[in-house]
């Protein structure tokens, strides 16, 4: 609802510049610190998957891990983390991924999900989409059936949505912020 979207949006906190000169920041960690809006953005994103079997709820490395646990609790799901390189004990698939500069490399356990497991991606937020694209892939690579992304925060204007949308993902999100 519009009154929902109004307290997510009011929850959030913009930094201009940050981390560099015309880049406004959308700082969700005032979001997760309002129980009302922290309860009401987890409900949203559960919402649409009441009644149907979703094994695992995957996360993304860092803030993706606060929503993923959440929702994974309120789901009865498993949760399962897609992390930065070299954090994980146990044999992983790998992934590069560009970043604003450079490269970086995501991994998640193999045996992390079964083939054929009903997995919902989260993060908190898709801007250009190269972070999701290659959880995607990593989850896809052990045989995830992916019913959905998640996040909260989207950013139209880098085209992330499609980015995801052009692999066959149903891409949610709750909130839309023009620019960057
Ligand atoms: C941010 C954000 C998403 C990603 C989105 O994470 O939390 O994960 O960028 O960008 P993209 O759609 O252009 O790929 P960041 O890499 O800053 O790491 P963090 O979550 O660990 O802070
Ligand atoms: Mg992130």
């Amino acid at each position: 609802s519009n009154s929902l979207e109004q307290t997510l949006i009011s929850s959030i906190r913009n930094i201009p510049d940050y981390p560099k000169p015309g880049v406004m920041f959308r700082d969700i960690t005032t979001l997760l610190g309002d129980a009302r809006a922290f309860r009401r953005a987890i409900d949203e994103l559960v919402h649409p998957y009441a009644g149907s079997k979703i094994d695992k709820i995957a996360g993304i490395e860092a803030r993706g891990f606060i929503l993923g646990g959440a929702m994974a609790h309120q789901m009865s799901a498993g949760f399962v983390p897609i992390r930065k390189k070299g954090k994980l004990p146990h044999e992983t698939v790998r992934i590069a991924y560009s970043l604003e500069y450079g490269l970086d490399e995501m991994e998640m356990h193999k045996d992390a999900v079964a083939p054929g497991e009903k997995v919902i991606l989260v993060d908190d937020l898709i801007a250009t989409g190269g972070t999701a694209e290659a959880a995607v892939k990593l989850l896809r690579q052990i045989g995830a059936d992916i019913v959905a992304a998640c996040f909260v925060i989207d950013l139209p204007d880098l085209g992330g949505r499609k980015k995801l949308e052009a692999l066959g993902v149903d891409v949610r999100t709750l909130v839309a912020f023009d620019g960057h």
